[in-house]
């Protein structure tokens, strides 16, 4: 058989004419490496996430790896995360020399569980590392309270929810927030990181690490690296900054229109408790066992659709062989059943209906859904 021809992707990058020319200009100032631009980008992102400090990387997976690092959290050290995340959240702190504790997610917001984190907490752990997955954040009241209670540093995984509210608060400001700006998040540099902080000692240690250790140029007054974001980066992520209140309006917009479209069919969305505002990096869904099935239902009618994961990181090879692989009823029994439909600003009416009526004719011919697993 044929690979179905994808007429409705997962996503599409919403960059264009404006991006090319802020990219232009960069590359003709002569400041390709980082530069004016990225210092903007900064002092923006700071702006819209409400805290003192943005510092400005080369990617998300970076950002996580050196604010674990600038924690002063060390080797035998624990980190308390879920399983339920992309690969990068648990990597970031092995590679940081420490040790992720995977818990089990809540089954309503499918975000860490404050109950289980509780429960993994030993004299190893140094800190907290929720994932504000999909766009929606963490129960942080419940978390920093804990983070409080057993003096343990808060570090966001806000990659994927750059705007997104919790009664007021933005996405990484609750603790030390990381962001990724690569090319499918809501907002791009096509690669790209930012660490968000209120901390004036780590957000100085952070600039002289992500730069060779040095305060003062050639002299490494610390063992450094190069993390830095280009200047080209910055220019395209500042006018994407721009555009974010607008984006993230579309698809909000978008999810309350999928909302509607699927209304009564036996499929289960995550859920977002009153206060927060979810800015839908993807609109996943729980259809249940039949899963591949109803993807592949959905390909040859034309749909792309994402498995957002289709193996917990709590479950990966490098997670096992490191014998810190965990059952987690909730998380395990999502990433049996759970897809991401299209969703992106310029996603058309026309394009969700097509997508939900299609999702609907799959799940009554496979059968939708049986959760709470
Ligand atoms: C939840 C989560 N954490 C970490 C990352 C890592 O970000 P990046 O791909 O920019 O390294 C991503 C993005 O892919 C992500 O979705």
């Amino acid at each position: 058989m044929s690979t179905p021809q994808i007429r409705i992707p997962i996503t599409r990058p919403a960059v264009g004419r404006e991006e090319a020319d802020a990219a232009a200009e960069a590359i003709m100032s002569g400041a390709l490496a980082q530069g004016p631009r990225v210092a903007e980008f900064e002092r923006r992102f700071a702006e819209l996430v409400d805290v003192k400090h943005a510092i400005a990387v080369a990617n998300g997976t970076l950002a996580e790896e050196a604010i674990i690092q600038g924690l002063g959290i060390k080797p035998g050290d624990e980190i308390i995360t879920v399983g339920h995340t992309f690969s990068a959240t648990a990597a970031s702190i092995l590679r940081a020399g420490a040790t992720p504790r995977f818990v089990d997610i809540d089954p309503v917001t499918w975000l860490m569980d404050p109950a289980a984190a509780a429960a993994a907490i030993t004299p190893k752990t140094k800190a907290l590392m929720p994932v504000h997955l999909f766009g929606l954040i963490a129960d942080m009241s419940a978390l920093g309270a804990l983070a409080a209670k057993h003096n343990l540093a808060m570090i966001e995984d806000a990659c994927q929810a750059v705007g997104a509210t919790q009664n007021g608060k933005q996405a990484g400001s609750f603790g030390v927030g990381a962001f990724s700006l690569y090319a499918t998040k809501n907002i791009t540099s096509g690669e790209g990181g930012m660490i968000t902080t209120n901390d004036d000692s780590l957000n100085e240690w952070l600039r002289a690490f992500r730069s060779q250790g040095a305060k003062v140029r050639y002299l490494h007054e610390m063992l450094g690296t190069n993390y830095r974001m280009t200047d080209i980066a910055a220019a395209i992520g500042i006018v994407q900054l721009g555009k974010l209140d607008q984006f993230t309006a579309a698809r909000v917009t978008a999810a309350a229109r999928y909302d509607a479209l699927l209304a009564g069919a036996p499929i289960v969305r995550q859920g977002t408790p009153a206060g927060n505002l979810h800015v839908y990096h993807q609109y996943t869904v729980h259809v249940g066992p039949a899963r591949d099935e109803i993807v592949k239902d959905l390909a040859n009618d034309g749909i792309g659709t994402g498995v957002y994961y289709p193996i917990p990181v709590s479950q990966q090879p490098y997670i096992k062989e490191r014998g810190l692989d965990v059952v987690l009823p909730v998380t395990d029994a999502l990433a049996k059943g759970c897809l991401s439909l299209p969703m992106f600003a310029a996603i058309t009416a026309a394009e969700q209906e097509e997508v939900a009526a299609s999702l609907r004719r799959a799940v009554e011919r496979h059968g939708g859904s049986a959760w709470p697993a």
